[in-house]
């Protein structure tokens, strides 16, 4: 059996804690415990040189390789190009788009640097999976190294139309660089359609019914694989967890209110500033839910030297100060506002002991504490979940309350549904729920990623219709 070799930005490695690793990581933790697994990447640090040589460590069979980066080629690549340029624009957020050509050539010079280390380690019949925005020229950068082992790769963030697309300076290239893989995958049909459309509109190349996209020198299959994680061990963690002593002392805290929860990055494209208001409108216009509901919001930090997502941190003190201010009593703090994270099992108590999940990015990928939030509930006596409908999951999810997050007072409106819903509605919206997140687990979604990997399918021509639908996403 062909090895498998993961390449992606954050590598979980033993004992690195998983604090910075995010959910892509957590994701491929739970997937990828197949003894003899290379898994390859950035090792969290910088030097004062990018390192030519992976570092190896061994665990449960699993080999670790990672590098560090110099410390110019991390802000240019890391912050520069992949989280100031590719970000914001494959979020539609053109405004925030900060380009510059260094950073661009330092995120070539990077994915040159991750190609000259990891190709040393690589056998002939390795399939090779790369894995989000940081790493797309990956490929082309391998195969200029005489590399032509069978490579494919996955966007965890959306993908943006033509129009969108077209902003980005040097643009072309880039798309050339996913036509370098044999396997594209995207989390949802309309991110592989927006995917096709640049690629026709802007390169030429024409792609069939199934996907299959004729490059001058190869046939790229574009499939839709959506992440997912193991549902019925993450319920298990949360009735273990409900009943520890964290969920205890929350539960305690409520006083008998309901528990509203939301969990996310520090980071523009979660809509925190609107959900922060959509609460304050919650409070002002259903007056009802005064002193009966708390709402806690975890945001974790990230990507902090960016500055918008450092301007974003004072702006959500400064409301959850005045939320609390305007609403709030001597014996009741509407606003639970930490900017810290919390572990996953904890968490997963306190999911389950939320009437209401409430997840409204501006635009996300997919999204997995809407699905942790799902698993996590009690069947007898579900929440309800808040859902945009740009993040990806709002494609799977279809009994959520779903929202235009760009809207505080519609999310408003679906935060008084869900606190008002009666039993049978929540318990028969969350038995459809929950049986969709069974199908979308992390091992569905690395079986039918690797199988296209590791398929023959050099064309169209010999793509069949069954093959076709399983690639976009409807077994
Ligand atoms: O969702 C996109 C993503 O880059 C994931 O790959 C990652 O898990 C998460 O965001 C965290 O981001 P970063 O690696 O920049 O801390």
């Amino acid at each position: 059996m062909a090895r498998l070799v993961i390449v992606s930005n954050r590598v979980l490695t033993p004992g690195g804690g998983s604090s910075r690793a995010g959910g892509l990581a957590v994701v491929l933790k739970d997937a990828v415990t197949t003894p003899g697994t290379l898994w390859f990447g950035w090792s969290g640090r910088t030097a004062d040189e990018t390192s030519t040589d992976a570092e190896i460590v061994v665990e449960d069979g699993v080999h670790y390789a990672t590098i560090s980066l110099s410390r110019d080629d991390y802000q240019k690549f890391y912050v520069g190009f992949a989280n100031g340029t590719l970000w914001p624009l494959l979020h539609f957020r053109l405004g925030l788009i900060e380009f510059r050509r260094e950073h661009l050539e330092g995120y070539r010079a990077v994915n040159e640097s991750f190609a000259h280390a990891l190709a040393k380690l690589l056998r002939p019949d390795d399939l090779i999976w790369v894995h989000d925005y940081h790493l797309i020229p990956l490929a082309a950068a391998l195969r200029h190294l005489g590399v032509r082992n069978r490579m494919g790769f996955f966007l965890h963030i959306p993908f943006v139309p033509p129009s969108v697309f077209g902003a980005l300076p040097q643009g072309a290239r880039l798309l050339k660089d996913f036509c370098a893989y044999d396997v594209v995958g995207f989390q949802t049909r309309a991110h592989h359609r927006d995917f096709l459309d640049c690629v026709h509109q802007i390169l030429r190349y024409p792609s069939d019914d199934a996907g299959i996209v004729s490059a001058p020198s190869h046939a790229v299959r574009a499939i839709v694989t959506p992440v997912g994680l193991d549902g019925a061990s993450f319920h298990k963690q949360a009735e273990r967890s409900a009943r520890g002593k964290n969920s205890r002392r929350l539960f305690a805290s409520l006083a008998g209110r309901h528990l509203m929860i939301g969990v996310d990055r520090l980071d523009y494209s979660k809509g925190l500033v609107n959900k922060f208001e959509a609460f304050n409108r919650l409070l002002a216009r259903f007056q009802e839910h005064r002193q009966h509901v708390s709402f806690l919001q975890v945001a974790v930090p990230s990507r902090e030297e960016v500055a918008e997502y450092a301007a974003l941190r004072p702006e959500l003190n400064r409301m959850a100060g005045d939320i609390n201010g305007r609403h709030g009593a001597f014996d009741w703090v509407p606003l639970r506002y930490m900017s810290q994270g919390l572990a996953r099992s904890t968490l997963a108590g306190f999911y389950r002991l939320a009437r209401v999940g409430v997840v409204t990015p501006l635009r996300d990928g997919m999204n997995l504490v809407a699905h942790e939030y799902v698993a996590a509930q009690d069947r007898d006596d579900p929440g309800a979940l808040v859902l945009s409908r740009f993040a990806g999951v709002a494609s799977y999810f279809d009994d959520a309350l779903i929202v235009n997050p760009y809207d505080p007072d519609e999310i408003a409106e679906a935060m008084n549904e869900a606190l008002l819903m009666p039993l049978e509605e929540r318990q028969r919206r969350h038995r459809r729920l929950f049986e969709c997140l069974c199908a979308l687990t992390a091992e569905a979604y690395c079986t039918k990623f690797l199988k296209a990997l590791s398929g023959n399918v050099g064309g169209g021509a010999r793509s069949s219709r069954r093959e076709h639908h399983e690639s976009l996403g409807h077994t």
